[in-house]
């Protein structure tokens, strides 16, 4: 059977649900072990990632799919069963993150394009057979004084574009991914900045996804949030949830299926708050939802620690920041919710 884009996209964003992004690379999971003294081993990536898609109540009622790396996605559990079985098995849709990471943009000192076009269509053929139903691909743009550039901005939006459309004639639905940094070089830029760098990237992104012919009802968009840069003032839940929404509002057709936004640094309640501040005072055209990294596993990681013993202790907190940020995305969450945990 094959299944249609706009089904897939539409379980993606289901009410109440997210996406976990597990598809750190080789060199990222590392630094992320660093951080619990454990060495990056095939089998402790295995062990970890295993934990995750296993951890309930999470699974099967707050994560709609997940995003893994290659190895991942042909990797099976400690029992064999493969590791995309038991994502399936939970109700979640598998993904699969195709591109090949932020290379140095020549001519442009200081910006990076995204690459991995070359030999995509035959990956995502191979991807689909092992069971993935949708993609990511993430452009990187960073602020600075005199950053981005418009050709930095125009060479990720046309890479993110070209890959849709190949993600689409897969039958695969494309998360695109336009990142502007707030942990970047320097990270001193206010939001105020940060909502102009975004409008002007959305704006690209979109004339670019047109440009290839890409249904819009047939793919997610993860963008980051209208956010001071990490090393900036903070502005208040209310600011940030307001500049984000009129941004959006402002670039996103409503026939887009969804919007699941990436966390990018933030605390994992900042991510949490965010998120349930937009859906709690707006009344949006798409669903908004989470596909977060680091704020849905920074906790489990750490209680986790690489040992077998703490395994349970690891899923419990998996479980409360999905279940946490399912409740922002339907406006639920209250900062009351965390101590009571
Ligand atoms: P973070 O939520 O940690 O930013 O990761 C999401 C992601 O997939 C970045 O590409």
């Amino acid at each position: 059977m094959v299944e249609k884009l706009q089904d897939i996209a539409a379980a993606m964003v289901a009410r109440g649900k997210g996406i976990l992004a597990a598809d750190e690379s080789s060199g990222t999971i590392k630094k992320r072990f660093d951080t619990i003294g454990l060495t990056s081993t095939e089998d402790a990536r295995r062990d970890y990632r295993e934990m995750l898609f296993r951890a309930e109540p999470a699974m099967s009622q707050r994560i709609s799919g997940v995003i893994l790396y290659d190895e991942t996605l042909r990797q099976k559990a400690a029992d064999g069963t493969p590791l995309v079985e038991l994502i399936r098995n939970a109700g979640a849709v598998p993904g699969i993150k195709v591109d090949m990471g932020a290379k140095p943009l020549a001519g442009y000192p200081g910006e990076t394009v995204t690459e991995g076009l070359d030999g995509l269509r035959e990956r995502l053929a191979e991807y689909y057979e092992l069971g993935a139903r949708f993609a990511k691909w993430r452009g990187v743009i960073s602020i600075s004084n005199d950053l981005p550039t418009k050709g930095a901005i125009h060479a990720n939006a046309h890479a993110l574009a070209r890959y849709a459309a190949l993600c689409q004639e897969a039958g695969i639905v494309p998360i695109v991914e336009p990142e502007i940094l707030m942990d970047g070089t320097p990270g001193d830029h206010s939001i105020d900045r940060c909502y102009e760098v975004t409008d002007a990237v959305l704006k690209a992104v979109f004339a670019e996804l047109d440009l290839a012919r890409v249904a819009l009802d047939g793919m997610v968009l993860k963008p980051n949030m209208v956010i001071d840069g990490k090393n900036a003032r903070k502005a208040s839940v209310e600011e940030v949830a307001e500049k984000t929404v009129k941004c959006l509002k402002a670039n996103v057709p409503s026939d887009v299926a969804g919007i699941a936004f990436l966390s990018g640094g933030q605390s994992d309640e900042e991510a949490t708050a965010h998120l349930s501040a937009m859906n709690a005072a707006n009344d949006l055209p798409w669903p908004v939802t989470f596909s977060y990294g680091r704020a849905l596993q920074a906790a489990a990681l750490k209680a986790w620690g690489g040992r077998s013993e703490n395994v349970a202790a690891g899923q419990r907190a998996f479980s409360h920041r999905a279940e946490m940020n399912g409740l922002a995305a339907i406006g639920n969450w209250k900062r009351e919710l965390e101590t009571a945990a």
